[in-house]
């Protein structure tokens, strides 16, 4: 009965993994998914989150019971403190509905079930380019996708006229995702200033902005500074929707644990919201994962611990910021043609090159080096033992 299905496309960004993972070759390296390696090319699991995980299996008094189904509370409060601030007005005044979800992409992915359900206006727009997962996740939840102008491939900058042309465009009502920080995949972001520009336009045309925050902590390496932008729409007074990851800032990428938060006008408002999306996640995957809320919650309710985290996570962010360093070196040093300053400029995880499709196949054919076919890097698979090669092979691919 199942004779006729066709072959599916490996996924773009996780396929690259795949397609790593065959290669037999030593020198290969893999710098496509956006997953934290160390100095030894290791994957890291935080200290933090070892003591953490510690305290949970000592304790005699844990339980394997079902969470309800928005999960964990104090997971719940803490994150929305995380996000918002915890001198944030919408949090005082009872009108943020916070529920646990199976991270960045369950988090989005129940924000727009939601919102075709109980919003008046079925279209969202995406920045051009975003994440490659985020029209599935909209189009599967049952929105219409559209995009705004975001990135200028001339200047490797923000598009900041084309971004407010697009929006003063969009109908009024419509849904804005917008990287809380770090756009994944270009690294460029607006500046504050630029923010509030947005700001005002949203509010003006009665946009909804939903806000992606897979990267808290990776843009400045202060998890305050990079939360500022969401901090500006929930705090004046409007509706907003967030999707939080713990994924890259506690490095708990298989533990599935983020949160989706909804700030609403008034408080009364919020529970009703947080009632319907109890009906989005109970048929959809009944309640989330007890693991992962727990450890998150251990680290943000205790101050030493937390404090242990901002290191361990600035060490990363530093490390990446280290790489951009020597791989711009790295090019001078080889002459390579093309000015590459946009890999020191732009920040968070990822460096948008600019190769284009077949230089990126010519490096993975002739150099292995993995990469997304848009030319992205993850900086943060990269390594001084790695710079050299990866410099080569950029370096063959402009000058072939
Ligand atoms: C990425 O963009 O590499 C990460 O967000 C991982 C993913 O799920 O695609």
């Amino acid at each position: 009965v199942f004779a006729n299905v066709v072959q599916a496309p490996e996924d773009p960004i996780l396929g690259v993994t795949v397609a790593y993972n065959k290669d037999p070759s030593r020198m290969k390296v893999n710098l496509g998914v956006g997953a934290y390696r160390t100095e030894e090319g290791k994957p890291l699991v935080l200290n933090v989150v070892r003591r953490a995980e510690q305290m949970l299996v000592n304790n005699p008094s844990r339980v394997k019971e079902y969470l309800p189904i928005t999960g964990l509370a104090d997971f719940n409060k803490l994150s929305a403190k995380l996000i918002f601030g915890a001198d944030s007005p919408a949090i005082q005044e009872n009108r943020v509905v916070t529920v646990q979800c199976l991270s960045g992409t369950g988090s989005l992915r129940v924000g727009g079930e939601f919102l075709a359900k109980h919003y008046h206006e079925r279209t969202i727009y995406i920045p051009q380019p975003t994440w490659g997962n985020h029209t599935k996740v909209f189009m599967l939840a049952g929105l219409s996708v559209k995009t705004y102008r975001y990135y200028d491939p001339t200047t490797r900058g923000l598009n900041f006229k084309g971004l407010l042309e697009d929006l003063s465009m969009a109908p009024s009502g419509a849904i804005v995702l917008l990287h809380a920080c770090a756009h994944n995949p270009t690294g460029v972001d607006p500046t504050v200033g630029q923010w509030e520009q947005m700001r005002l336009l949203i509010r003006s045309k009665g946009l909804l902005p939903f806000f992606d925050s897979a990267y808290q902590g990776f843009a400045s390496g202060s998890l305050d500074a990079d939360a500022q932008s969401v901090r500006m729409f929930a705090a004046d007074g409007g509706e907003c929707l967030t999707a939080q990851s713990y994924a890259k800032n506690m490095g708990l990428y298989g533990e599935r644990v983020g949160a989706l938060s909804i700030v609403c006008k008034y408080a009364d408002v919020a529970v009703r919201v947080e009632s319907q999306l109890k009906l989005v996640i109970r048929p959809m995957y009944s309640n989330p994962p007890i693991h992962g809320a727990s450890i998150v919650a251990t680290i943000l309710k205790d101050k030493e611990m937390y404090y242990e985290w901002t290191v361990e996570l600035k060490a990363m962010a530093n490390r990446i910021i280290n790489m951009r360093q020597q791989l711009f070196d790295a090019l001078r040093a080889r002459g390579t043609p093309g000015d590459w300053t946009h890999i020191i400029k732009q920040i968070g995880m990822f460096t948008f090159t600019g190769l284009n499709k077949e230089q990126v196949a010519f490096m993975t054919q002739e150099y292995h080096v993995y990469l997304t076919s848009d030319g992205r890097i993850s900086m943060a698979g990269l390594n001084s033992k790695t710079v050299p090669h990866l410099a080569d092979a950029i370096h063959a691919a402009v000058t072939r």
